[in-house]
């Protein structure tokens, strides 16, 4: 049974589905779920879903990024985290915190990379004038959002879409993306999924 550590930053909706779905038979069980912010709304949704919660917020470290991951770090391997699932963890991390966890480390993002890595990813899609959208769930290695992608799911971009109701129609696919890539990759396997 592999254990995974799921760090947030927000609402906890992927988080939410990971944890839902890592019962019975899935080769994961949920040990942690770490958020940078004191005022996430994931951390009540975790609490009643059971799983134990911390937060290391990273203001006080200010430009600190060392002592802020070290922190990370020491939850990480308190809670005996062999995975590590980034669920709208909106901090970037160094080369060196990522080589420590690296091929244990996954991110879902919320655009078809390589495009549009980074923020904005809907405004960005939108302005383009793109006829689809998606979401990736990838390795997390030191270059931002550009390691090995292990799946995706795509939506069709519609007519009088704005920002929100494309990330709705997004958030619904990575909701699906994000626990299936979950299973298969804590399995072994690291073929791309194709939603
Ligand atoms: C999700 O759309 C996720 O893909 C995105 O933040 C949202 C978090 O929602 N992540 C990023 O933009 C990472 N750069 P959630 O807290 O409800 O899961």
């Amino acid at each position: 049974m592999k254990r995974v550590a799921i760090l947030i930053s927000g609402g906890g909706s992927n988080m939410v589905a990971l944890v839902r779905d890592m019962t019975g038979d899935h080769p994961c069980r949920p040990v942690l779920v770490l958020s940078n912010r004191p005022d996430a709304g994931g951390l009540a949704k975790a609490a009643a879903l059971g799983v134990p919660t911390a937060v290391v917020d990273h203001r006080p470290f200010g430009p600190n990024r060392a002592g802020f991951e070290a922190e990370l770090a020491r939850h990480l391997d308190a809670a005996g985290a062999d995975l590590i699932a980034h669920a709208g963890f909106m901090r970037i991390l160094t080369p060196g915190f990522v080589r420590r966890y690296q091929g244990r480390m996954l991110n879902i993002h919320p655009s078809l990379l390589p495009k549009y890595p980074g923020l904005h990813t809907h405004r960005r899609a939108l302005e383009a004038g793109d006829a689809e959208a998606g979401c990736t769930v990838h390795e997390v290695t030191a270059d931002l959002d550009a390691g090995p992608i292990l799946g995706q799911a795509r939506v069709p971009v519609l007519p009088g879409d704005t920002e929100e109701t494309l990330a709705a129609r997004v958030l619904v696919q990575e909701h699906r993306l994000y626990p299936a890539v979950m299973r298969r990759f804590a399995l072994g396997n690291r073929e791309r999924l194709d939603l």
